[in-house]
């Protein structure tokens, strides 16, 4: 099913010197998971979700890079990713990207540009077999 959704208004991320050089953060927008990394004086920036299996990619808050803080790592398998592009480098997903999430930067302060098309709503296996349950009854 193709999904269509929309991200309705701009958001405000963080100002480029709210982070180190290369530290990451993360947060949750319309449900969806995202991270942005500083690189030099930019800020790039993707939603949290490895191309192999769809899952997030950090297991620790706030920490998506590898031990040389060098690119960006997949937890679960250990897939690279560069942290200007996207593209992986090296493992399962070698090739595929991550979908990035578009910024607007004014005055070196970054915003989550609106109308830019959301990623599906991870699915809460929870939620839904208690939603199947109160069906049932
Ligand atoms: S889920 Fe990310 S490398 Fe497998």
């Amino acid at each position: 099913m193709a999904n269509n959704r929309l991200l309705e208004r701009e958001i405000p991320l963080c100002a480029l010197d709210d982070l180190e050089e290369r530290q990451s953060i993360e947060l949750v927008v319309e449900q969806r998971q995202l991270f942005a990394v500083r690189l030099g004086n930019r800020i790039h920036a993707y939603w949290n979700i490895c191309p192999h299996m769809g899952v997030p990619l950090n297991w620790v808050p706030n920490k998506f890079l590898d031990f040389n803080n060098q690119l960006i790592q997949c937890s679960s398998h250990g897939a690279l990713f560069q942290i200007e592009s996207g593209r992986c480098i090296a493992g399962p997903c070698s090739g595929d990207s991550l979908q990035p999430v578009k910024l607007r930067c004014e005055n070196h302060h970054y915003y989550i540009v609106a109308n830019q098309p959301l990623p599906p709503a991870p699915l809460n296996i929870r939620a839904q077999a208690l939603s199947d349950l109160e069906d049932r009854e």
